[in-house]
């Protein structure tokens, strides 16, 4: 199979958020800090009567339904989530039911879990299924869903929800550059969800961030090195026309940028233009661990970045931005907030993702992209996601109104035998939502 990747796409967020300025003056954090501080706009949140499971009934069901993909051609089925409802059954299983109505339960995959990296881990499995012998010629397909939630604090304003689906197949319009794929993996207590009782994750917000940078920095090298052996020249920020970041927040997306072209600096690449090489060229000799504690470094980095930042990274940060934080799908939301943005722009560029997970692991990996023809051209994907209509028609609640769901919601973890309110009202029609958990902990979900 040749141009193996992405032939389809389709995201669900839910239709409640909280704006992140009323959230900033509930908390009686100071103005700005949510906004401007951290770059967030608004929040997505899960009302009861949603969950990672009826988020991803929903996105799965759309995007066959909107690419008339038959149910039978799926051939792998591959979940990426960090949010635990069963210790045992994978969400996978809970999507069967929308095969085993169309007779195909010949369907291969499971969940992958490792913070906001497992439906990356989801994402090559599947890739490299249809590049391998086992292929049978159907589609994989991929579902990133999670709900961000934390607990009363300063990481609360980082959460958000959704879930996205990713056709993969060969000929795709979003087609993976295998070669270049570097990792970077580590053991580190930055962010983990030990205690088994609570949807809450034990954070280190300070470490997390500079684990993220040194994860970056990392893989951003060995891509280099790996691009240089087979191609025979230096790469740098100018090889790729846009690069995608998981966004736990807005300004770490920034400072991540900032930081590719830090390294390029020191690399003495092409990129930087002269004026900028002169403001960073006191940073260069700083070791690594100085490097992440120079406050300096951060501002100057960042000034000399804008430009690029504006032109290679800011078409991808809408959803990011506006949704908030959606752990495995965070990724593949800025992925499709640039097809959304920039779906004629982009047939022959090179786009470069970074993704992400707490633990740690992390991987940049390159992706080409090609027009595609109809139903799985880049046109077509960026109008099935219809992304401006969906934000749009979100409704705003108040702070008071999610803190109290939040409250609900970590009563209900783990618990059993209840109804939902079946509030499905906000829910768009064809949305999946919870009815009932009943004594045996088993889940039932309706569509609206
Ligand atoms: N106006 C403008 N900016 C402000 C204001 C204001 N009024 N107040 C603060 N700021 C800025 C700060 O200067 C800081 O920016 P800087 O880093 O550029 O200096 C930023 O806002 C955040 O302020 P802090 O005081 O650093 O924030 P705090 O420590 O309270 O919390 C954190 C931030 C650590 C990110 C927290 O939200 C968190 O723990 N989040 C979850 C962890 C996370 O997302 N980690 C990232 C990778 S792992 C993952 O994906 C889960």
């Amino acid at each position: 199979a040749k141009n193996v990747g992405i032939v389809a796409m389709d995201i669900y967020f839910p239709p409640s958020c909280v704006k992140q300025e009323a959230l900033e003056a509930h908390d009686g954090a100071s103005k700005g800090k949510y906004t401007i501080g951290l770059g967030q706009d608004c929040m997505a949140f899960c009302s009861e009567v949603e969950d990672v499971i009826s988020m991803s009934l929903t996105v799965v069901t759309s995007l066959l339904e909107k690419y008339k993909i038959d149910p039978k051609q799926i051939g792998r089925l591959e979940v990426g989530s960090e949010t635990v409802i069963d210790k045992s059954k994978s969400i996978k299983t809970f999507l069967m039911q929308i095969f085993e109505e169309h007779g195909n339960t010949d369907i291969e995959g499971v969940d992958s879990t490792n913070a906001c990296y497992g439906g990356t881990a989801a994402l090559f499995n599947c890739v490299n299924w249809v590049e391998s012998n086992s292929w049978d010629g159907r589609y994989g397909l991929v579902v990133c869903t999670d709900s961000a939630v934390y607990a009363e604090g300063p990481a609360r304003p980082t959460g958000g929800a959704a879930a996205i689906a990713l056709l993969i197949g060969p000929d795709a319009p979003i087609a993976f550059e295998s070669k270049y794929r570097a990792s970077h993996m580590a053991h580190v207590y930055d962010f983990y969800k030990p205690n088994l009782a609570s949807e809450y994750p034990v954070v280190d917000g300070k470490l997390s961030q500079t684990c993220y940078l040194m994860a970056l920095d990392s893989c951003y090298k060995q891509l280099c090195k790996k691009y240089e052996k087979f191609e025979g020249k230096q790469f740098s920020i100018s090889d790729a026309e846009y690069f995608v970041f998981h966004s736990p927040y807005n300004k770490l997306v920034q400072k991540s940028f900032a930081r590719l072209v830090y390294n390029d600096s020191v690399r003495n690449a092409s990129s930087i233009d002269k004026a900028s090489k002169e403001k960073l060229a006191p940073f260069s000799t700083l070791s690594g661990d100085e490097s992440y504690q120079s406050r300096d470094l951060e501002k100057v980095s960042q000034q000399a970045a804008k430009p690029l930042y504006d032109a290679k990274v800011q078409p991808t940060t809408l959803m990011p931005k506006q949704v908030g934080n959606m752990y495995t799908a965070s990724l593949y939301a800025a992925l499709a907030s640039l097809i959304h943005n920039k779906s004629s722009e982009l047939a022959g560029k090179r786009v470069v993702l970074f993704s992400y997970g707490s633990g740690l692991t992390a991987t940049m990996f390159s992706l080409q992209l090609r027009e595609g023809e109809h139903p799985f051209s880049l046109a077509n994907i960026a109008r099935v996601m219809n992304v401006a209509e969906k934000l749009k028609s979100r409704h705003e609640v108040v702070p008071e109104k999610f803190i109290e769901t939040l409250k609900l919601m970590e009563h209900r973890y783990g618990a059993k035998d209840f109804v939902t309110s079946k509030d499905s009202g906000l829910l768009p029609p064809g949305t999946y939502y919870l009815t009932e958990v009943d004594s045996l902990y088993r889940r039932f979900y309706s569509k609206k």
